[in-house]
């Protein structure tokens, strides 16, 4: 017989909430609840009815120096002065790296990602958002993005520079967290404001991020075709509201405005998401979040199980190694981007991968185009069946 004080009974009767140890640091919903108190304007538009202009929306803003608020401050403009990105990250909680990719660099990018972009499309592959359609785990589309990944000065001529940075403010050996692109289509709505550093929520009010996102700005971005939307300096607020602290008003939104070539690097704690696209022509970014080092299991399950032992485990073992994906973890081809990360999630089974990679069966989206064959467009992509299970799974 187990002793008493280990029964499930006696734990629960013994654990009201009050008494938890960390409850309130863990469980109080700032600095999220006092910034839609404080800041309704920052609420995301219905995706159901025609977004509202002229209502004083988030997404209802222009470039800083055409902005109202904003035209008398010192903002930060593309530069290659290092001292000066310095400069701008800490205060402003973004830079911007002018000719970060040569001429070359972006037209081969952005080629690229557009033409992927249509391939996915006729696969019936594609991963559309409100907002405008992602191409995800961009390392397996194109030579350009693995070498933009490390960095490699013939993919991104600002790479070394770009390098320092990351040392300097996630510290050596940081890795990449994912690389996607984001397109903002014509008719699309805004992206809600978010920090990429979310899931680290109470640890936002450290001095130094936990995660640094580098946009490549492969185009022209501007208030018209959807530049990204800032509150500049808004990762600011959330360091000085400290643990537990309350967010006050924040300052109007900016559409970012940026030349092809241009990389963002940005604070995970800067205020942010897709703007709208008021164009006829679609406009892609593509972004690399680098998170630091220790972000992720120690123990690599994903490769280590063996697969005997995966074929036995419950889902919560499943879960316990990692292999139930979530939005901020463990996603596969995107697979599990909007999963809620509990045991047994379908839309988060990333099992499957796993198992058809053992099988010699995985078969990942490569390159594809609008010219691709049909034989190309409908070989039978590992991630099209998880999606179709998933959804199977969710209706029954
Ligand atoms: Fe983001």
């Amino acid at each position: 017989m187990e002793p008493i004080e280990f029964t499930a009974e006696h734990v629960l009767e013994n654990s009201p909430r009050e008494s938890y140890i960390f409850g309130e640091f863990l469980s109080s919903r700032e600095p999220y609840k006092s910034l839609y108190e404080h800041n309704p304007w920052l609420t995301p538009p219905d995706y159901k009815k025609p977004l509202e202009w002229g209502a004083g929306g988030y997404w209802d803003t222009t470039v800083g120096r055409k902005h109202e608020y904003w035209k008398s401050y010192d903002l930060p403009c593309a530069t290659k002065d290092i001292h000066q990105m310095r400069r701008d990250f800490k205060q402003w909680g973004f830079c911007l790296i002018e000719d970060a990719m040569s001429e070359r660099q972006c037209h081969e990018f952005l080629v690229r990602a557009l033409d992927q972009a249509e391939g996915e499309k006729l696969a019936g592959v594609d991963q559309p958002t409100p907002t405008g359609q992602y191409v995800n785990t961009l390392i397996n589309k194109g030579d350009i993005f693995a070498k933009c990944i490390e960095q490699d000065v013939s993919a991104v001529q600002a790479g070394l520079l770009i390098e320092q940075i990351m040392n300097e403010t996630l510290g050596k050996g940081w890795i990449c967290h994912s690389f996607l692109s984001n397109g903002a289509d014509p008719g699309g709505y805004p992206q809600a404001l978010h920090m990429d550093q979310g899931p680290l929520l109470p640890w936002v009010t450290e001095e130094a991020p936990a995660l640094v996102n580098t946009m490549y700005i492969p185009q022209d971005v501007n208030e018209e075709n959807g530049g990204t939307l800032v509150i500049p300096g808004s990762h600011r607020a959330f360091i000085e509201a400290g643990t537990g602290g309350e967010i006050g008003k924040l300052p109007p939104t900016i559409n970012l405005e940026a030349k092809a070539g241009t990389i963002m690097i940005f604070d995970g704690r800067l205020l942010h998401g897709t703007g709208v696209n008021r164009t006829s022509k679609r406009r892609i970014v593509a972004t690399m979040s680098n998170v630091k080092a220790w972000m992720r299991t120690q123990e690599n399950w994903i490769l280590s199980v063996a697969p005997d032992v995966l074929e036995g485990a419950s889902d919560k073992l499943l879960h316990r190694m990692g292999l139930q994906a979530l939005t901020y973890g463990s996603t596969i081809e995107g697979f599990g981007l909007g999963a809620n990360g509990r045991v047994g999630d379908p839309w988060g089974s990333i099992k499957q991968f796993r198992s058809a990679a053992d099988d010699g069966n995985y078969i990942r989206v490569r390159r594809l185009s609008k010219s691709s064959s049909l034989d190309e467009l409908n070989q039978p992509y590992t991630v099209r069946a998880a999606m179709r299970g998933a959804r199977d799974a969710s209706k029954s």
